[in-house]
């Protein structure tokens, strides 16, 4: 079968759509709240220095090679990347060898979908919750902090405050991916990413110009400066260089279960995918570095002094923790300038998230629909399988809620480290060997043809094919190694002591469980389906 004879196939109707819903998918929760949180513990302003050399050495070349996975495979109508990289080795190995390779691929893909789905939509929950609490004014009620982190424990404990959010989110979700790329993701996106745009600007003037609204000495500048003051000395330690690089993955959404190759899918042959790569990249490092690095700290530091940066550098904890816990009653005491700012903030952060779940759900989808189930179906199926998968957050949560070092979420901190710190990279370093120079021949070509501007070749086969894997390797040794693992298990006292543990193992073995389904059917649908196509 050739490729002139596989029939019809979706493509994004314009390209300031195709750009808009790039960008959706990388700006996510992780532009605004992890970025600074970052920041914060490993350097401040030093901390640029890590980041900068990732986003050169791996973020960029990465980006362009999932963007090329994904427009060839779109040619041949492969829209996940478990057939992607079949059709890219087959041109390589023989079929059982591609087969194999792309079996993993599929595999890790269905793992990270599901399961990172299942937490970052929980969290798009908890956001949701806050914004629905600042649109009716209600937050207004909630003026002391102690209430406000009140709250945050019924997000993680009460079913009721965690479920009703979330469900909304995942059905807003489900409607936006039903209807297709080009009437439901597209459109979604077109409508979702200039709010977000507008509102982020806004809340970085607001926190530049509106210094000291509450007391002289709590001047947001000063939020600002010591956020981004370097501290040159942390550049020795190798976690500063792991979290800068692995910040650069997780924000450009690379290697997350092939989402970025799947939306590369939509393009036309020849349609232009340098130019559009490094517009992506450069809008989320808009977001990210300006935007991100700039509002939760003022905002922080004009509400409330010190309190938000002691608990991030002290207390450790995060940005999303302040994010939610800390700042409701900033805005609340502000009363209804509170409520809007509070509109502003929790949705900028809740259109960040669904425009990145949007994403992964649709991935979702083209993997059923291998298994001839429509999109409709498949849109429903994958919101629920991340619903059930996420429910071990609400039942940790609502066991532990009674206890005084409750209520607590290890399912949540170590899917988030397997997942998103760890099995990205692995994803990522896959992708620069079999799909890199010295397997993919014609990649260079097929990542040029059509660009408006042109990579050069040593940024393909030195930095992409080379330096790239070199890089990715190291991490993948150093980042467990460095990772205190006993420290993302939350400690349960009696009688739950085997609770953090025990958690920690249902991920894992979800984990692996869904790499060896998606294992099984990736090879199973490319016998049907794509071995008889010609590359
Ligand atoms: N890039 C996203 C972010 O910064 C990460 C992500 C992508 C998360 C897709 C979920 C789904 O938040």
């Amino acid at each position: 079968m050739s490729k002139e004879t596989l029939g019809p196939r979706e493509t994004w109707a314009t390209r300031v759509g195709l750009i808009l819903s790039m960008a959706g998918n990388a700006i996510g929760l992780g532009n605004f709240l992890r970025f600074p949180g970052k920041v914060a513990l490993y350097g401040g302003g030093a901390y640029l220095i890590p980041y900068f050399v990732a986003l050169f050495l791996l973020g960029f070349p990465l980006m362009w090679l999932e963007w090329a996975i994904g427009r060839h495979g779109g040619q041949y109508r492969a829209h996940w990347l478990g057939p992607m990289m079949y059709l890219i080795t087959k041109k390589r190995f023989n079929h059982s060898t591609a087969k194999i390779i792309a079996g993993i691929f599929g595999g890790l893909s269905l793992s990270i979908a599901i399961l990172l789905n299942a937490y970052y939509t929980n969290l798009i929950g908890w956001v949701g919750f806050w914004a629905g609490m600042s649109v009716s004014g209600k937050i207004t009620e909630v003026t002391e902090v102690s209430q406000s982190v009140g709250y945050l424990l019924k997000i993680i404990g009460d079913p009721l405050y965690n479920i009703i959010p979330w469900s909304i989110s995942l059905i807003v979700i489900a409607l936006i991916v039903s209807p297709g790329i080009s009437k439901g993701i597209e459109l979604g996106n077109k409508i979702m990413m200039p709010l977000l745009f507008i509102f982020a600007i806004g809340l970085l003037i607001t926190g530049f110009t509106w210094r000291t609204p509450i007391k002289p000495e709590w001047d947001s500048l000063k939020g600002f400066y010591w956020l981004w003051t370097p501290r040159y000395e942390m550049l020795k330690e190798p976690a500063t260089w792991l979290e800068g690089a692995g910040q650069i993955f997780f924000s450009l959404s690379l290697g997350i279960a092939g989402i970025i190759p799947t939306y590369a899918s939509y393009l036309r042959r020849d349609e232009d995918l340098t130019l559009g790569a490094l517009t992506t990249a450069s809008l989320n490092e808009f977001a990210e570095v300006i935007c991100g690095g700039s509002i939760a700290f003022t905002l922080g530091y004009a509400f409330g002094g010190e309190l938000p940066i002691g608990m991030v550098f002290v207390d450790k904890k995060s940005p999303f923790f302040l994010a939610m816990a800390v700042y409701p009653a900033f805005f609340g005491k502000l009363g209804s300038t509170g409520a809007v700012l509070g509109t502003v903030w929790y949705f900028l952060l809740w259109f960040a998230g669904v425009t990145s779940a949007i994403a992964i759900t649709n991935t979702m989808v083209e993997f059923f629909s291998d298994l001839g189930v429509k999109r409709t179906y498949g849109s429903i199926l994958s919101v629920i399988l991340m619903f059930i998968f996420g429910l071990p957050i609400v039942i940790e949560g609502s066991m532990t809620i009674g206890y005084d070092w409750g209520p607590s979420t290890t399912y949540l901190d170590f899917t988030d480290f397997v997942i998103g710190s760890f099995l990205l990279v692995v994803v990522s370093l896959l992708e620069t060997i079999f799909a890199g120079a010295f397997i993919w021949k014609d990649g260079y070509e097929e990542l040029n043809r059509g660009g408006l501007i042109k990579v050069p070749k040593w940024m393909w086969k030195i930095v992409l094919s080379i330096i790239a894997p070199i890089y990715l390797i190291a991490m993948i040794v150093w980042l467990p190694m460095s990772t205190r693992i006993d420290a993302i298990i939350h400690e349960t006292d009696k009688p739950l002591e085997w609770l953090g543990p025990a958690m920690a193992m249902l991920s894992l073995l979800f984990t692996l469980i869904f790499f060896i389904v998606g294992y099984i059917v990736t090879t199973r649908v490319i016998e049907k389906k794509y071995a008889q196509i010609q590359v």
